[in-house]
Parts: C-alpha cells; sequence; structure tokens
C-alpha cells in the first residue's frame, strides 16, 4: 500500500465536496475522493434548484420561518440563521464562477415556487438541470487545483489515539490534517429511492465506526414525486413542478391533496403519507401536468424522460409514488464541519447541522452544502501542519459472516422502517440486523467494494432504526402509527444521538 500526504482529504464529489475543495484549494494539497466518476452524486441530479430570498417581497425571515415550520421545531436555529442569510451571497458565489441562472426577460433571476415555501424563492439553471450546472461549474472550478481520485473506495478512518488523520482507501493511505466527510446520504437503503446509486450511507458507517456521534438519524424524508412506471423508475419529478400548476390525482382523477390547506405544495412529509395511504388503498396515483404551458421549456429534462418512458405529457398524466430522497439528520457538527472526533469534519447531506429539523424545506440541501463548506473550509485552513503519520489504530480483521444482499437490506427497511413505522416493524428491523452488526463494523482487508457498501448500509439502517424505536412520537420525515401525533411535552427540542460509546436523548 503506497502511502500519501495532503493537507485535506475530501470523500465525496457533490457540491458540498466540491465546494469545500473550491474553497480550499489555493492555500492547500487537497485530495478529493469519489467511488464513482467525479460528476455522479446526488447534487448533479437536483432539479428544482436552491432556495435564496431574492424576491421584492422576501426576506431572509420568512425564509428562516418556513424552514422551521416546514422541519416542525427541531432546529439548530442559529445555524439556519447563517443559512438563510447566507443564501444570495452563495447565488452570487456561483455566478462568478460561471452558473447562468435562469432569467426573466427584464434581466432578473426567475424565482420557481415549491412546496411549503411562502414565497417564490427558487433560484435555478437550464430549468430542472440545475444540479448539473452547480455540479459542472464547481468540477471546472477545482479540477487543475486538487488531486481527484476517482473510482476509489475509502475502506475506512485511520485513527491515531482517538484523532483521525486520514485514510484507507483500496490503493493507499491517505495522512491528512483534515478528513472531510461529504458522501451525501442513504436513498439507497430503501427499494424506491431519487438517489443515486452510489447513495449507500458510506459516511454515516466510517463516521460511526471511528467513534463520531450522530444525531437525527430517525428523520428520512421521502419525496412524494418519483415517477415510476410498470414498476420502473424514471427517476425524480421536481416539486417545482407542483410549484408551476401540476397536480396530484388518483386513478378515478379526484384531486388527492384537496384536503390540505396548500393543496399540492403541502410540505413533503404530508404530500408522500397521503400518496402512500391512496397506494395502500389500491389505488394509483398519478402527477397531471397538462395545466403547465411552458413545460419544455421550464422541465426539458422531464420531457425527456416522458419520451423515454414513452408517455405524452402533454396530454398523459404521470404515474408517480413516494420514495427515499434525503435524510434531514447524520453526523452532528458545529457550523464549522467540526464533529465529535477530533480531525473529523462532515458537510452536506452526511452531516447533520440542525437546519433541516425534522423534514427539510425543498431546496435547502444545495444551500445547506455550499453555505457550511464555507465553515468548514475556514476551520480546516486554521489546522496547524503536523508531520506524517507512519501508524494508525489498527481494526481487527476477521473474515465477515455471511451478509445479506442490497436487496434484501431495501425490502427490510421499506418495510419496516419506511415512511409508517411502528414499534412491532422496528423491533422486527432491530432483531433482524443485530446479528450482523459485529461483521458490519468490521472492514476486513479482503473486503471488496459491494461488500463494504452493504456493511455500511447495515451501519446505517441499525443507526436509522434505533433512533427512529427511540422517537415514541410522530414529527416531520419521522411518523411513528403507534404514536401518530408530535407530542411537544416529551420531545419538543430533544435529540437523539447514537455513537459506539452509546445512546443519548438530550436538549
Ligand atoms: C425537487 O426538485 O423536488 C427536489 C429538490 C429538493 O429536494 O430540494
Amino acid at each position: 500500500m503506497a502511502k500519501k500526504r495532503a493537507d485535506v482529504v475530501i470523500i465525496g464529489s457533490g457540491v458540498a465536496g466540491l465546494m469545500t475543495a473550491h474553497l480550499l484549494a489555493d492555500e492547500m494539497n487537497v485530495i478529493l475522493i469519489t467511488k464513482s466518476n467525479v460528476e455522479s452524486s446526488n447534487s448533479s441530479w437536483a432539479q428544482g434548484g436552491m432556495a435564496a430570498a431574492l424576491g421584492e417581497n422576501d426576506d431572509w425571515k420568512q425564509h428562516f420561518k418556513d424552514t422551521i415550520l416546514a422541519g416542525v421545531n427541531h432546529h439548530n436555529e442559529h445555524h439556519v440563521e447563517i443559512l438563510v442569510k447566507k443564501a444570495p451571497a452563495v447565488v452570487k458565489l456561483l455566478e462568478d464562477l460561471g452558473v447562468q441562472f435562469d432569467h426573466k426577460d427584464d434581466g432578473s433571476i426567475l424565482l420557481g415556487m415549491e412546496g411549503a415555501h411562502s414565497q417564490r424563492r427558487i433560484v435555478h439553471s437550464n430549468g430542472d438541470k440545475t444540479g448539473q450546472a452547480f455540479t459542472k461549474a464547481l468540477i471546472e472550478a477545482v479540477q487543475d487545483r486538487v488531486t481527484l481520485l476517482e473510482e476509489t473506495m475509502v475502506k475506512r478512518l485511520l485513527l491515531l489515539k482517538g484523532k483521525v488523520v486520514g485514510v484507507q482507501t483500496e490503493n493507499d493511505y491517505i495522512f491528512a490534517r483534515a478528513t472531510v466527510l461529504a458522501t451525501g446520504g442513504l436513498g439507497q437503503l430503501y427499494s424506491h429511492t431519487s438517489n443515486v446509486t452510489e447513495a449507500t450511507g458510506d459516511g454515516f458507517a466510517l463516521a460511526y465506526r471511528a467513534g463520531a456521534v450522530l444525531k437525527d438519524m430517525e428523520f428520512i424524508q421521502f419525496h412524494p414525486t418519483l415517477f415510476i412506471q410498470n414498476g420502473e423508475s424514471f427517476g425524480l419529478i421536481s416539486e417545482a413542478v407542483r410549484g408551476e400548476g401540476g397536480y396530484l390525482v388518483n386513478e378515478k382523477s379526484e384531486k388527492i391533496m384537496n384536503w390540505h390547506p396548500l393543496k399540492d405544495l403541502a410540505s413533503r412529509d404530508v404530500v408522500s403519507r397521503t400518496i402512500f395511504e391512496q397506494m395502500q388503498d389500491g389505488k394509483r396515483v398519478f402527477l397531471d401536468c397538462r395545466a403547465i404551458s411552458n413545460i419544455a421549456e421550464r422541465f426539458p429534462g422531464l420531457v425527456q424522460r416522458c419520451e423515454k418512458a414513452k408517455i405524452d405529457i402533454a396530454t398523459s398524466p404521470l404515474p408517480v409514488a413516494p420514495g427515499a430522497h434525503f435524510i434531514s439528520g447524520g453526523i452532528k457538527t458545529d457550523a464549522a464541519g467540526q464533529t465529535s472526533v477530533f480531525g473529523l469534519y462532515a458537510v452536506g447531506e452526511v452531516a447533520c447541522t440542525g437546519v433541516h429539523g425534522s423534514n427539510r424545506l425543498a431546496s435547502n440541501s444545495l444551500l445547506e452544502g455550499m453555505v457550511f463548506a464555507e465553515g468548514v473550509a475556514n476551520a480546516v485552513s486554521q489546522i496547524p501542519a503536523r508531520p506524517i503519520q507512519q501508524q494508525y489504530d489498527n481494526v481487527e480483521v476477521i473474515v465477515s459472516d455471511k451478509l445479506p444482499s442490497r436487496l434484501a437490506i431495501q425490502q427490510q427497511m421499506t418495510r419496516y422502517v419506511g415512511i409508517n413505522r411502528s414499534e412491532v416493524g422496528l423491533v422486527k428491523m432491530k432483531q433482524w440486523l443485530e446479528p450482523l452488526m459485529l461483521s458490519a463494523l468490521t472492514i476486513s482487508e479482503g473486503d471488496t467494494r459491494s461488500i463494504i457498501e452493504i456493511k455500511n448500509m447495515l451501519i446505517t439502517a441499525w443507526l436509522v432504526t434505533e433512533a427512529a424505536l427511540t422517537r415514541t412520537e410522530s414529527r416531520g420525515g419521522h411518523k411513528r402509527l403507534d404514536y401518530p401525533k408530535s407530542n411537544d411535552h416529551d420531545w419538543l427540542n430533544v435529540y437523539i444521538e447514537l455513537s459506539r460509546n452509546g445512546k443519548y436523548v438530550t436538549t
């Protein structure tokens, strides 16, 4: 195994990792690792855009309020304030990097509407190809300034006396002053997801094995409208489509969101659950987009996917189902991305800064990744250099027991830890996972990439299950059928934190 050295090693090539790399690259020697290619990430698939209070009648306070309402009062409000106040500056930074936001004829930025926003405030680029535009600009900004290691799996974090000092990949030991996890989410734990195939919860598992604290892992957001025809997925249909006049109907053409005051733009957990309940009653659900006059121009990516699915969007509603989209919790960090383990930082979806509460507001995720990348970059640039580390805590090498398949994990999670949960199902899931945990906690030298992914999925599944079992109420992305209401008396501002040292219920 070769030994390499960097000032910073960043794992993940979504906007959070790329922006951190961009902000550090002039000062530091940065290695950015991705297990696939640099263009493949949930960020690059993002369609709706990024929230920023730029409208005439808008301001950061209204963006703040909408964020808190969607996440049902479970936030770090100081961090939310940082998030919403910095949004206009992120738009400017992206423009400086060459991102062309969609504009009105008068030259002002065109603002889209999404669920649970009280104002039009979603900036977008190239219609519904916003994520691609952001990641392309950031890749161009960093590609000649950082060392990119593509198709490289991180096996584990290197620990020296309880501090993270770098990573072990399939080929190298890479020692660094700071290690930044920007690995995204966990959608692949579920049967239907909007996430890329790489989203196997790797960062949560790496951090947990290294002793970091994870927080709010029970809050999984299911996006209401995955485009699913005859079991085959044609990707996500952006909430912005409902923002422009699309609406949900069942097969009897009944508008299923009419019961809610915000109709089709209610928060995602509410819309997803309504669709799920219709489907449980044996009804199919469709998104009717026929009223959107400029659909080809506004949503070119969706129109292309409709062609692939052989559906004429101008005449036929699109079949939809909810799917795992985003985790609001993650590795506990401060505003500088510092985790509970020295030397280890986290940013983007894998981190829990507390800005999403129990349910993320639409289009706050690209924003979070880029706002808190600045905090990470500032903190990391202050860390003094230290000599190359040759030693690290070794993990025990044991032969892996027989592990379940990716499909089996997805089926179990969807059944027992999905949109609706209950103690009986969560206990079943925990009992299924427990005998596998010793294997999942240990990465053996001979483990292949797919075995490591399965182990990472098992650890992440256990974290979500344990947190979901502990929270005996419903809030945001966590719905317990046996505790169907939010219980502010026992659970308001109460957080579930998990680490290898145990479980803490904190305030
Ligand atoms: C969407 O366009 O509906 C997804 C964007 C987001 O999750 O914020």
